[in-house]
């Protein structure tokens, strides 16, 4: 055979392996508004930075007819490309062929995609769309869903894993993303479950769509499963985009740096008026986030779930960091179980990828009741205080109101190693609320007064004169400054800079046990 038939071969066959499941499968991928694997790699990649790898794949199995149905490249696309000129690791499953569905050789080259990013230190994206495990290989496709899942644990905080959920995802599909770091899903056209809408019928007799079992607004607002809902693929790609401006390659990376027009020394006045006078008036926390990152521009991470905390990324001087800010426009910002996980988890993202936390705290305590304690608040709880404990990182907190109680401990309080903690002038800093404590240590002094309301009351403003303020923890040295608030950008700027250096460890251990 000549060169030229040689080069005609093979392009013959690259030709077969782009076509996957077939022209009829592809429109109905595109009838449904879905991209196939390689448009969405195009999208996802700088241009032509895509290298494919194991484009000639095919499964080894022969019951059920498969082995009259082989695709090249067995439902999956993997490769490595770049994002903003980094490299990445990629698979992209491809539902026109056995419906993205995992078999062995499908299974292996994601293994081998991921071995690779971890020797390489490049983050893993999946662009997931799959039936789950290919139910004609049986234990077979389980074993390399156990392979992954495997990898996903090993790969977890040495380089960063996204997933992009772009269609069904069932069984062994939704564990794979569940261990990864984000999950991006989008509105209409993806959904998550262990089993369908089907099963549940046969189980538990719930009628049930596909949408309210485990859509995107589902799993954005109600479990938190997924980090990012968004409006279509592109929206997904160009978000998670973003998101790769603010993460390392790897665990011995520091983040990357972002040039800004964003001067160091600027004050926001606005900043001096945004606490109300009432502490139990509202306001936006973003407002405060905003006002004090570079450019305004903060990627809020989990927008919809547990929204009395606030979490995400933003530039600040140029240096990436990741802020968790409690929320006193919803519930308060009480920090109650889901607040609690949603916080400990992006702060465990931040630490073991060297990304410095700054915390915004505003914060009446932990939300009591029955819900919560018998849902395991004792515990939820304690996974945040677990998380900030052991978060080695650079770590800021600024106290703009309340800190009252163990929440005041929790939120990256001098005691769990807060490297320098800010009070503004309206900080609060107590064991509880000033009436609630009147109420227990002047019980007799109140019960046997004349007028019972108005000693309650006097006695509760004696307690706020006393406490309502920063300047007892400052006494202290538990607070470092009480800054004015339009200064706040400087003086955290500032803070990070000098922290830049800053060297901290845990004690050698095989690893820690979180209350799970
Ligand atoms: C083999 C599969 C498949 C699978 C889909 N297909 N899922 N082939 N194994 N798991 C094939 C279909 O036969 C069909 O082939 C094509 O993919 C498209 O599927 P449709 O059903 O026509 O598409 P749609 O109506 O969009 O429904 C998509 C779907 C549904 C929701 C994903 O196919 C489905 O429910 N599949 C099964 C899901 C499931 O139960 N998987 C096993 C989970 S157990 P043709 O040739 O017609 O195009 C599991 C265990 C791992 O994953 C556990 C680890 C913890």
């Amino acid at each position: 055979m000549s060169l030229k038939e040689q080069l005609n071969r093979l392009e013959e066959q690259r030709n077969l392996a782009r076509l996957g499941g077939g022209q009829k499968r592809i429109d109905a991928q595109h009838a449904k508004g879905k991209l196939t694997a390689r448009e969405r790699i195009e999208l996802l990649v700088d241009e032509n930075s895509f290298e494919e790898f194991d484009m000639f794949v095919t499964h080894r199995s022969h019951d059920f007819g498969l082995d009259k149905q082989k695709v090249l490249g067995d439902g999956v696309v993997t490769g490595c490309g770049k994002i903003n000129g980094r490299i990445v690791y990629i698979f992209s499953q491809d539902f026109t062929v056995f419906g993205g569905s995992l078999s062995e050789a499908h299974a292996e080259k994601i293994c081998k995609i991921m071995k690779m990013a971890m020797k390489v230190g490049a983050p893993v994206i999946g662009l997931n769309d799959s039936g789950g495990a290919r139910i004609q290989e049986g234990v077979v496709s389980l074993g390399g869903y156990a392979d992954i899942f495997l990898l996903n644990t090993l790969a977890s905080g040495v380089v960063p894993q996204l997933s992009l959920i772009l269609g069904p995802c069932a069984g062994g599909a939704v564990y794979s993303p569940a261990i990864t770091d984000f999950i991006f899903m989008t509105k209409g056209t993806s959904y998550m479950f262990v089993t369908g809408p089907n099963v549940v019928k046969t189980v538990t007799h719930e009628q049930v769509t596909s949408e309210e079992l485990g859509g995107a607004m589902v799993h954005a607002e109600k479990s938190g499963v997924a980090h990012f809902a968004c409006e279509n693929e592109a929206d997904a790609i160009s978000r998670l985009r973003k998101l790769m401006m603010y993460i390392p390659q790897n665990n011995c990376e520091d983040p990357p740096w972002r040039d800004t027009d964003d001067p160091p020394d600027r004050e926001d006045e606005s900043l001096n008026r945004i606490v109300p006078d009432n502490p139990n008036v509202p306001y936006d926390i973003k407002d405060v986030i905003r006002a004090v990152v570079d450019e305004g521009a903060f990627l809020e991470v989990h927008e919809d779930f547990a929204q009395n905390i606030v979490v995400g990324f933003a530039h600040l001087g140029g240096r990436s960091i990741g802020i968790v800010a409690n929320q006193p426009a919803v519930l308060a910002g009480v920090l109650d179980i889901n607040s609690s996980t949603k916080g400990a988890r992006f702060i465990r993202f931040c630490d073991a990828f060297n990304i410095p936390i700054l915390t915004f705290e505003d914060v009446p305590g932990f939300l009591p009741g029955m819900d919560q304690e018998h849902g395991g608040i004792i515990k939820n709880g304690a996974k945040l205080l677990y998380a900030y404990c052991e978060a080695t990182v650079p770590k800021v907190t600024v106290i703009t109101r309340k800190a009252y109680g163990g929440a005041y401990d929790v939120m990256n309080s001098k005691h769990v190693r807060g490297d320098m903690n800010y009070a503004w002038p309206s900080a609060e800093i107590a064991v509880m609320g000033s009436k609630g404590a009147a109420e227990i240590i002047f019980k007799k002094d109140i019960s046997e007064a004349e007028d019972p309301e108005t000693e309650l009351q006097k006695k509760s403003d004696e307690y706020r004169e006393k406490f309502a303020n920063p300047y007892q923890a400052a006494a202290r040295g538990y607070i470092d400054d009480v800054i004015e608030p339009k200064t706040t950008r400087p003086r955290l700027i500032r803070a990070f800079e000098m922290l830049e250096t800053k060297k901290d460890s845990n004690p050698p251990k095989k690893h820690g046990n979180i209350p799970l």
